[in-house]
């Protein structure tokens, strides 16, 4: 049992590094709280409930998790809803895949407008301390922009560093939700650039936002008055290293409440096992559609994953340097078990620009600060195969106040033929 906790040590250190390097918020927290508690933890297991279901020959084992949206908003109680640590900031900027994607689509906007990027009034809706698109969009020409930031500390960084910049004329830093603010003069925008995307895309509370931000402009239901247009979120079952090697009763996973955990999109520690589902996609200039129903979805396990999956496990735990008996046993049953619904998110910014943090479509790893995010839904994983079906309700609750949380439910039973 030693060696496992130690390899556990090493296995949970080498995540919480993989994590410091993406934290969209404070993953490298959440990881330290699962990686404590277990240890500790002897509280007894829930046995899984076979049930035989239809026609076909098979047994269904429940799973289910519910959580509520803490992605940078925390802190209710003093207005500070909306809240990224210095280095959660850093990150975004960094992130090869967005920043550079945004500022493309920010110039491109400004140079199809018919009178020149001269004739264009600019939203950044949630500018974050640097100012960032709100500078993109004034060094290229635009005529006047508003950056709206409800963090305090953030708009007073973002304030200072249009100053230092040069463009305290044309930049005007609006603090505040951008619910509860007024253009001057009447004045409306050509188009608002958010990045106010969750790893869950609704879980920033975009939904809300980007529903009221429609008065800021000229033309809200045209797509090209938004940057992005449209974000998604796409789901798959997962099977996870850790939930598989420390089990009940040392580790009780139940004692996360709900509350998933968050992985570096590069993380082979988790592993899908069937194609990618849409399930949340929001589009600006017609929010209403994406007004949430629930979605009764059925996901097939793909053979061919499972086989390869075996093969990515087994790396992982080699590096755990676990004994070859160990790893043998672990890889098969890691590659062959479902943990939970893996969630991530995925941008399109024009007709030809998108922000994938998985690959697209068959959701690959690879680098991206947003996270994947993984509700554990079953104490123990449950063992599957290809051909077996993960069939799942989701059942979000996203609200149209910017300062209500959405509550995430996702429900169903994994079936084995
Ligand atoms: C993900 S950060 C992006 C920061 C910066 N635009 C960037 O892309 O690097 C989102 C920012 O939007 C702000 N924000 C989110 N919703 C907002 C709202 N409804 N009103 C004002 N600010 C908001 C947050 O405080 C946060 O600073």
């Amino acid at each position: 049992m030693i060696y496992l906790i130690s390899v556990g040590i090493l296995l949970f250190s080498s995540q919480a590094d993989a994590f410091s390097a993406i934290p969209r918020r404070s993953a490298l927290e959440q990881i330290k709280s699962i990686s404590i508690q277990p240890f500790v933890i002897t509280a007894g297991v829930s046995p899984l409930i076979p049930a035989t279901a239809s026609a076909k020959e098979s047994t269904s084992t429940p799973i289910s998790a519910q959580w509520t949206a803490v992605d940078g908003l925390n802190s209710l109680s003093d207005k500070q809803f909306v809240s990224f640590s210095d280095s959660a900031y850093k990150a975004m900027v960094d992130d090869p895949s967005r920043t550079p994607q945004f500022e493309r689509a920010i110039i491109n906007r400004l140079n199809s407008a018919p009178d020149g990027p001269g004739s264009q009034v600019v939203i950044d809706l949630g500018t974050g301390p640097f100012a960032l698109f709100a500078l993109m969009a004034a060094k290229n020409g635009a005529r006047k922009v508003f950056a709206i930031e409800a963090n305090k500390e953030a708009a007073a960084s973002a304030r200072e560093t249009v100053k230092k910049m040069g463009y305290a004329d044309k930049i005007t830093i609006l603090e505040g939700f951008s619910t509860d603010i007024t253009l001057p003069d009447g004045i409306k925008a050509d188009f608002v650039v958010a990045e106010i995307v969750g790893s869950i895309a609704s879980e920033e509370g975009a939904y809300a936002t980007i529903l009221d931000a429609r008065r800021f402009l000229k033309d809200p239901s045209d797509p090209s008055s938004w940057i992005p247009n449209r974000i998604q979120t796409y789901a798959s079952p997962a099977s996870y290293t850790l939930h598989n090697l420390f089990t009940p009763p040392a580790f009780d996973w139940s004692k996360l409440n709900g509350e998933p955990v968050r992985f570096n999109c590069r993380d082979e520690g988790l592993q899908l096992l069937s194609d990618p589902i849409l399930i949340e996609d929001i589009s600006f200039a017609n929010p209403t559609s994406a007004k949430w129903t629930k979605k009764d979805i059925i996901f097939t396990i793909d053979k061919v994953r499972v086989e390869k999956n075996e093969f990515a496990f087994r790396e992982e735990f080699q590096r755990g340097r676990l004994p070859k008996e160990e790893i043998d046993k672990l890889s098969v049953s890691s590659a062959r078990s479902f943990s939970g619904v893996a969630l991530w998110p995925r941008l399109l910014l024009e007709s030809s620009t998108e922000i994938n943090s998985r690959h697209y479509p068959e959701g690959g790893h690879q680098k991206s600060h947003w996270q994947t995010v993984l509700p554990i839904m079953s104490d123990t994983p449950v063992q599957l195969n290809g051909g077996d079906e993960v069939r799942v309700t989701f059942d979000f609750n996203i609200s149209e106040k910017v300062t209500v949380p959405a509550r995430y439910r996702i429900s169903g039973s994994v079936v084995n033929y």
